[in-house]
C-alpha cells in the first residue's frame, strides 16, 4: 500500500484532486505523533516558506514555533534605531556594550502559529520586516557575538523540546542533535518573487529586482561568513519547493514522518 502511495506521490498530484485527497487522509491517518517531544530543525535560504512550512508542522503536530531569523532582525532593527549603523557598517562596539540589555521575546511565549516579536517589550513585528532591515541584516548576524547572544536564547527555548525551529544553522550549530532536520531551496526567481509579494501585502512598493538581488546577496554572505554558516547538515533531508504548493508540502511531510517513524 505504502509503495503504490509513493508511486502516486511521484505523478504530479495537483492534476488530479481526487488522488491527492486520498494520499492527504492517507497519510494524515499514518502520520506517527512522536511519543517524546523532539527538536525540528528547518533551515535553508531565504524566502523559501521556511516559517509558513515550520508554522505548519508545528500547527500538525501541536508543537511551538521559533522564528530564530526574527530575533536577528530585532538586532538589527535596535541597532538602526539606535543609529548604531555608519554607511551600512554597524559600530560592533557600541552593539556589542548594548546587546546584554536588550530584551528580546516572542508573545505568546509557546504558539505554533507565531508570536508577536518584542524588543524591550515593544511589539516590532513589522518593522522587523522592512527592506531597510533586511538590507543589512546579514553582515550583523555575521558577528560571533550576536550569533552567541542568539544562540543562548534559542537554546533555552529549546529545552522545553516540542519545538519546530526555523533559521540558518539550526540544524548545524543550535541544535546540532535535533531529531528532524529539513533544508529547504527554491529556485532564485520563485523565492524573489514569494516575498514581492509578502512586502506588497505589507504596503511596501519595492522593486522585484531589488528584492532578487537582496536576497542573492544575503544567501552569498549567508554562505560565506565564518561563523555558523548556511549550509545543509549532513543528516538532513532537503525539501526543493520551487513546484510545491503548501498542500502538497504537508503532504510531503507526512509521508516522510510516516516512511521513516511510522
Ligand atoms: O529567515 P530570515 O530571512 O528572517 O533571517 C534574517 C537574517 O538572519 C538572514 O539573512 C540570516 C540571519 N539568520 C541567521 O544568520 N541564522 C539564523 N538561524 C536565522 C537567521
Amino acid at each position: 500500500m505504502y509503495d503504490r502511495l509513493q508511486l502516486l506521490a511521484n505523478v504530479r498530484i495537483k492534476t488530479d484532486k481526487l488522488c491527492f485527497d486520498f494520499l492527504r487522509k492517507f497519510a494524515a491517518q499514518n502520520i506517527h505523533m512522536f511519543k517524546e517531544k523532539i527538536i525540528i530543525a528547518v533551515d535553508g535560504y531565504s524566502s523559501t516558506g521556511k516559517s509558513s512550512f515550520a508554522k505548519a508542522i508545528a500547527a500538525r503536530l501541536g508543537y511551538t514555533y521559533i522564528d530564530s531569523g526574527a530575533i536577528y532582525r530585532a538586532i538589527t532593527f535596535f541597532a538602526i534605531k539606535n543609529d548604531l549603523f555608519k554607511e551600512g557598517n554597524v559600530d560592533e562596539a557600541a552593539l556589542q556594550k548594548r546587546l546584554p540589555t536588550l530584551s528580546v521575546s516572542f508573545s505568546p511565549p509557546s504558539s505554533s502559529a507565531g508570536s508577536k516579536v518584542l524588543a524591550d517589550g515593544v511589539d516590532v513585528s513589522r518593522e522587523i520586516r522592512s527592506l531597510a532591515v533586511s538590507e543589512v541584516v546579514s553582515p550583523l548576524s555575521a558577528l560571533p557575538f550576536v550569533r552567541n547572544f542568539v544562540d543562548g536564547l534559542l537554546q533555552k527555548w529549546g529545552e522545553q523540546k516540542g519545538i519546530v525551529m526555523d533559521g540558518r544553522d539550526i540544524g548545524t550549530v543550535v541544535f546540532p542533535h535535533a531529531e528532524l532536520k529539513i533544508f529547504m531551496t527554491a529556485t532564485p526567481e520563485v523565492r524573489a518573487q514569494r516575498r514581492y509579494k509578502e512586502l506588497l501585502g505589507q504596503g511596501e512598493h519595492p522593486s522585484y529586482e531589488e528584492i532578487l538581488n537582496n536576497l542573492q546577496k544575503r544567501d552569498d554572505l549567508d554562505q560565506r561568513r565564518s561563523h555558523a554558516p548556511l549550509r545543509c547538515a549532513p543528516d538532513a533531508i532537503v525539501l526543493d519547493n520551487s513546484q510545491l504548493t503548501p498542500q502538497e508540502q504537508m503532504l510531503w511531510f507526512e509521508q516522510m514522518i510516516a516512511e521513516r517513524w511510522g
